[in-house]
């Protein structure tokens, strides 16, 4: 397993409960906009990776089998408390950088404000498009460094990074804006083929907060969300992607049911846990305890 880069840690933190609070009741409703245009509403199994305490869930009710995955555990505790009644459910803490399961495992892929903490795009990306079904679809956000606000800003030199150029700009530590072009262009060479961009969160800014309020400023964005995606100033960007035709296997081949594999040395998971515990051929061993899927450290 090659080393991952520096990862984020949510572990214990209360971004669930403080970040989505009345004041971003706005960009809530104008991602779920984005999220229920792009997304079949039904479908086989489906992956929110990095999905934080499963703020999403409610949009993933068709699928017959949803899987909320995330870097941090206490995270994954939350979206566990809040989805676990429902059995389609699965709780899975792992790293992005090294997915914990088999090639070709999912018919829909969700991931929303993750990419903006990732060092590594293309690796990340890389394993993403490992995982997805041949006819699979994958509904990506990311921070765009070319938003309106960045640009007026640095003309009126009050940031000394340019929006304009083509490179990631880690603005805090582990805190990324990407150039649209930079991001569909890594997307690219992975694999994947766009097939819709949206521009989301246009209005982010109080004063309009106030004067329209959440659901009306949501309403509006959602309209212009696809005439506005060419111009690509928004702060946030959606994209829907599919794998390009070449991926290796045919769909027909590939083990219904099959869901894990072992982040150490890839061989293939039972599916059901025995005594609180995944074991691959090999020996490496998975808690499953308490309803989460741990392939953050092995047992010993
Ligand atoms: C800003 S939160 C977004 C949560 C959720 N997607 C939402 O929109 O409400 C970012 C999440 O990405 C997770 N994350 C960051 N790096 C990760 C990695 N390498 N692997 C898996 N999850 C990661 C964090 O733990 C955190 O829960």
């Amino acid at each position: 397993m090659t080393q991952s880069p520096r990862v984020i840690d949510y572990e214990g933190s209360t971004y669930s409960t403080e970040f989505w609070t009345g004041a971003r009741e706005y960009e809530d409703r104008a991602e779920r906009i984005a999220i229920r245009a792009m997304l079949p509403p039904k479908g086989g199994r489906l992956i929110d990776i990095g999905a934080g305490a499963g703020r999403l869930g409610d949009l993933y009710l068709g699928y017959d089998e949803v899987i909320l995955m995330d870097y941090a555990r206490s995270t994954i505790v939350e979206a566990r408390d809040r989805w676990g009644h429902d059995p389609r459910f699965k709780f899975v803490a792992a790293d992005l950088y090294t997915l914990p399961f088999v090639e070709a495992a999912f018919d829909s892929i969700v991931m929303i404000r993750v990419i903006h903490h990732i060092v590594d795009v293309p690796r990340a990306l890389h394993n993403i498009h490992a995982v997805m079904k041949p006819a699979g679809l994958f509904v990506f956000e990311f921070a765009n460094k070319r938003n309106l606000k960045a640009i007026a800003r640095y003309a009126a030199r009050k940031q000394t990074w340019s929006p304009f150029d083509q490179k990631p700009i880690e603005f805090v530590e582990l805190n990324f804006d990407f150039h649209p072009d930079w991001m569909k262009q890594q997307l690219r060479q992975v694999g994947f083929t766009i097939r819709q961009a949206r521009s989301v969160s246009t209005f982010r800014a109080s004063a309009l907060k106030r004067l329209l309020g959440a659901k009306r400023l949501a309403a509006i964005d959602g309209v212009l969300q696809r005439p506005c995606a060419p111009l690509a100033i928004s702060p946030s960007m959606f994209v829907l992607c599919s794998p390009a035709l070449d991926k290796s296997r045919p769909q027909e081949e590939m083990l219904e049911g099959e869901v894990f594999a072992c982040p150490t040395c890839r061989a293939s998971l039972p599916a059901q846990p025995a005594n609180d515990e995944l074991r691959c051929a090999n020996g490496h061993r998975w808690s499953t305890r308490e309803g989460i899927y741990d392939f953050k450290t092995p047992l010993e």
